[in-house]
């Protein structure tokens, strides 16, 4: 976020001197300056979706993409409406149905410490943002409000008109399927995938928030052999992302944990506290092509994983 200012900030800066400078003879060098910032502009804009496989639109260059349909050429709406949302899945303005929580089967065993949550809570709303595609069980053209006007269909409606190219998406289904060497579509059986919806730190830790008084505060209790996360309150939240370096604030590029207060499964440590939890989302920016597969930090010598496990 803090990204997002700072190239905001020179830009406009630039507009302004530009409407009152522009005509002296220092123009030429002015003219230079604001074509330098605007290309600054546009190579983040680059940095982007657009390029990449998130970019499921009409304007998409990726494998899986629409080529027909009202409204395909919008690339957010695949996933966000500014309003409308589907409250049912706690992820930003979500503009898709989401899956059933409990028909996922997660990861488990014997040296796991970690809990998730129990029944409709055992998965994250944002981890069942991206299985609301990456399970295949749902049309990824389904959306609550469709683009235009009069789109609007709770729980969710296919894009009308839909057309779909590519080689692992189902042209009349428009669901996302496995082919080649790609595993993309992780189905609902996610016992063979990384822990999603577990407790970060093998459990225990929690820090910050009135609801958090319970044991283990601002330690990995149960399990040393974790990077203890920062926390600050943010929109009256606690929130808690391991730290990747460059400053201690929060960043896109910081392992992101999201706080959430539910009921554990058996053997979970503070149950129903607020506390830390590790989800899609945490290894992945859906909106980045910085760093391959969407991670949000480079994976060179393992650097996703050891940002988390000290090993
Ligand atoms: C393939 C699905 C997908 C698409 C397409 C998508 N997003 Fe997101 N977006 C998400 C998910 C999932 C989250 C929540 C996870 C997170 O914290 O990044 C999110 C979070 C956000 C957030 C809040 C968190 C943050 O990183 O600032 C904003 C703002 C946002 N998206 C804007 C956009 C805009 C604008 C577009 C279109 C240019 C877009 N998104 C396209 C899936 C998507
Ligand atoms: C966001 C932090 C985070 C990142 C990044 C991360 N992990 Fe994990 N990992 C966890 C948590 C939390 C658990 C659950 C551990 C527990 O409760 O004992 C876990 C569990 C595991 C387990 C299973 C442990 C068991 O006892 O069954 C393995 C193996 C593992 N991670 C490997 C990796 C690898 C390899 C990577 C990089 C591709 C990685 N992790 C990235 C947080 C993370
Ligand atoms: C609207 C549907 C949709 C949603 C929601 C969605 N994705 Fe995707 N994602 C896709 C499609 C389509 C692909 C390309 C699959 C392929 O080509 O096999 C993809 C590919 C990926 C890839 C592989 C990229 C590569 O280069 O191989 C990753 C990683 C990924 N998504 C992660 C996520 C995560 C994490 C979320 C949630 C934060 C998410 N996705 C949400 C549709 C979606
Ligand atoms: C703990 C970190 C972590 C979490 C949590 C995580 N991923 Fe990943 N994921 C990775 C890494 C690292 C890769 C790249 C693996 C590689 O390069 O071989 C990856 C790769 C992928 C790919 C590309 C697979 C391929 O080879 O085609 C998809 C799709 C994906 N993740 C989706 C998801 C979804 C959906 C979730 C939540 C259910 C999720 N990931 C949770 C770390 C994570």
């Amino acid at each position: 976020m803090a990204h997002k200012q700072m190239i905001r900030f020179p830009f406009m800066g630039v507009l302004v001197m530009s409407k009152r400078n522009l005509r002296g003879p220092s123009s030429t060098l002015l003219k230079l300056f604001a074509m330098a910032a605007i290309a600054t502009v546009a190579q983040s804009a680059v940095a982007g979706i657009a390029n990449t496989r998130h970019n499921l639109g009409s304007t998409g260059t990726q494998t899986n993409h629409l080529t027909a349909g009202t409204g395909s050429g919008e690339i957010c709406v695949f996933c966000h409406t500014p309003h409308a949302s589907n409250q049912a899945i706690p992820a930003p303005l979500w503009n898709k149905g989401g899956g059933t929580p409990t028909t996922y089967t997660l990861y488990s065993s014997s040296t796991l410490d970690g809990a998730n949550g129990t029944g409709t809570n055992q998965l994250g709303g944002i981890s069942l943002a991206c299985l609301s595609c990456h399970d295949g069980t749902q049309a990824m053209d389904n959306m609550v409000n469709a683009p235009g006007s009069g789109g609007y269909n709770l729980p969710a409606a296919r894009m009308a008109g839909a057309v779909w190219t590519g080689a692992r998406v189902g042209a009349a289904t428009g669901l996302m399927t496995n082919a080649g060497t790609f595993i993309s579509m992780l189905g609902t059986d996610l016992t063979n995938d990384h822990p999603v919806g577990i407790q970060y730190c093998g459990g225990g830790y929690s820090t910050g928030s009135a609801a958090s008084t319970g044991a283990s505060v601002g330690t990995c209790s149960m399990d040393a052999d974790f990077k203890a996360p920062l926390s600050a309150t943010i929109g009256g939240n606690t929130a808690w992302w391991v730290e990747t370096g460059g400053n201690t604030t929060r960043s896109k590029t910081d392992i992101i944990l999201y706080g959430r207060a539910v009921a554990l499964a058996a053997g979970g440590v503070n149950s129903g506290f607020y506390q830390p939890f590790v989800e899609c989302a945490s290894c992945h920016d859906p909106h980045t092509e910085a760093n391959p597969t969407f991670l949000r930090v480079s994976n060179v010598g393992s650097g996703v994983c050891l940002s988390c496990h000290v090993k």
